[in-house]
């Protein structure tokens, strides 16, 4: 077949073979198939729909383009994490170090920000030092010595996706539920995990904002595990404010020293404790995720995850005086109060609006060439069922260019709903999904 006749198919609504699939995927990495081809395949897919054979043949060849690391000979049973990714989204810092410190290895390739979304990569690179862009036999050292590495998606990790995902980005692709699972799963898949805990987040502050998608995503994730032999579940969470009170790249590591020292907010907590109890599960130290949840409660009350964590920054390069003395971190130049202008209760916050305005202030990259200020970022003040007094702080922003808070500070106000009626706060945990459910 021709790529010609490959994109046809796909456009007129039929079915792709595992071998066409995989060419396609092929040719694209090696640079034997054009940006312009690829691009018509990929929205013929987005509009038309990929099954689940075609799904498993994307993920798969995905997968395959690069290396699968073989963890095999580091004893325990590897568990990661996945988001889909929110706004002060910062618990795969805290859960990693807390998992490691229960005893199951946590081999964890994390992502860059992406849209109005942080990313764990840009939040963990704000400690000065820290370094995520090891190679293979480096990952494969750091988490036999410390249980745990963080690092980026290199060149030898599900090179198809990296190249496949900056076309999707630029072609209005991204959100198709199979894209999207098989882009996610193919890099998870090649860190040498045994099993998969997936935070899918849902609402206005998520890439899915009604649960019926996010329960569709979920359930495509699972499937792609569970078909690779690796046990998946899934918590579907609430991302219609943000999580915890600080949204910025060093104003996340604080709020996560601040967790891990055991004062973290109750929000952040929450989901924190429910993802590492199933990865707790899962790694065979507990007997079911109710006493992972207890476990990991008590890897933070003991001190055992914050010293997990000193040790992975340090193994990571990182500079580990300003994870015992926050406050030498340098300050930001600038910041802004933004108050309420009614009294009653917050009723809703338009998350996303939060996300782009941690981007504007200088968080996160407009051009993929953007440098990033790690400093900048919004503490929240009041949240969803908070009374507020016309005139009290809602959030304070903070960045070392002051044209960039003239910039965020209406779109933050303009992101709060206030109105003369209570509401409760959002449940968090929406639901839990595993192969069974
Ligand atoms: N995250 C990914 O890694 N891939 C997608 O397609 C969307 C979110």
């Amino acid at each position: 077949m021709t790529p010609y006749e490959i994109i046809a198919k796909k456009r007129d609504g039929h079915t792709c073979s595992p071998e066409e699939i995989n060419w396609l995927i092929n040719a694209y990495t090696e640079g034997a198939l054009p940006d312009y081809q690829m691009a018509a395949w990929l929205m013929a897919a987005f509009i038309r729909g990929l099954n689940d054979e075609e799904k498993h043949a994307i993920t798969r060849a995905m997968l395959h383009s690069g290396i699968v690391a073989d963890l095999s000979d580091i004893p325990g049973i590897k568990v990661d994490k996945h988001s889909t990714g929110g706004v002060g989204d910062k618990v795969s810092i805290i859960l990693a170090p807390v998992v490691a410190a229960a005893g199951v290895p946590v081999p964890m390739i994390s992502g860059r920000g992406l849209g109005h979304t942080g990313g764990t990569l840009d939040k963990l690179e704000s400690i000065p030092g820290f370094k995520t862009d090891y190679d293979f036999e480096n990952y494969r050292r750091i988490i036999r010595e410390t249980g745990v590495c963080l690092i980026g998606q290199t060149k030898e990790i599900a090179p198809a996706d990296k190249k496949i995902y900056a076309l999707r980005d630029v072609t209005a692709t991204v959100e198709s539920i199979p894209l999207i699972s098989a882009s996610i799963m193919s890099k998870k898949l090649a860190e040498g995990i045994d099993a998969l805990v997936l935070d899918v987040k849902c609402g206005s502050g998520a890439f899915m904002k009604e649960p019926e998608r996010a329960e569709e995503l979920a359930r495509s994730l699972i499937g792609i595990g569970e078909a690779a032999g690796k046990t998946t579940v899934a918590y579907m969470t609430n991302m219609d404010e943000p999580l915890g009170r600080k949204v910025g790249n060093w104003l996340e590591i604080e709020e996560c020293i601040d967790a891990l020292n055991g004062n973290g907010p109750a929000d952040l907590m929450e989901v924190t404790h429910h993802l590492c109890g199933a990865m707790i599960w899962l790694g065979g130290k507990a007997r079911d995720a109710e006493e992972g949840r207890a476990i990991s409660r008590e890897m933070i009350h003991s001190g055992k995850a914050m010293k997990k964590f000193l040790e992975i920054v340090e193994a990571q390069q990182g500079n580990t005086e300003f994870i015992r003395h926050p406050e030498r971190y340098p300050k930001a130049r600038y910041q802004r109060e933004v108050t309420a202008t009614a009294t009653g209760w917050v009723n809703a916050i338009d998350t996303m609006q939060i996300g782009i305005a941690g981007v504007e202030l200088g968080a996160g990259r407009l051009k993929q060439e953007d440098t990033l200020d790690m400093k900048a970022g919004l503490i929240i003040h009041k949240k969803i069922g908070d009374k507020v007094q016309s005139g009290e702080k809602l959030a304070t922003l903070l960045a070392d260019n002051e044209a960039r808070l003239d910039k965020a500070a209406p779109r933050v106000q303009n992101a709060y709903t206030i109105r003369d009626e209570t509401v409760e706060p959002p449940t968090l945990i929406l639901k839990y999904l595993d192969k069974n459910t």
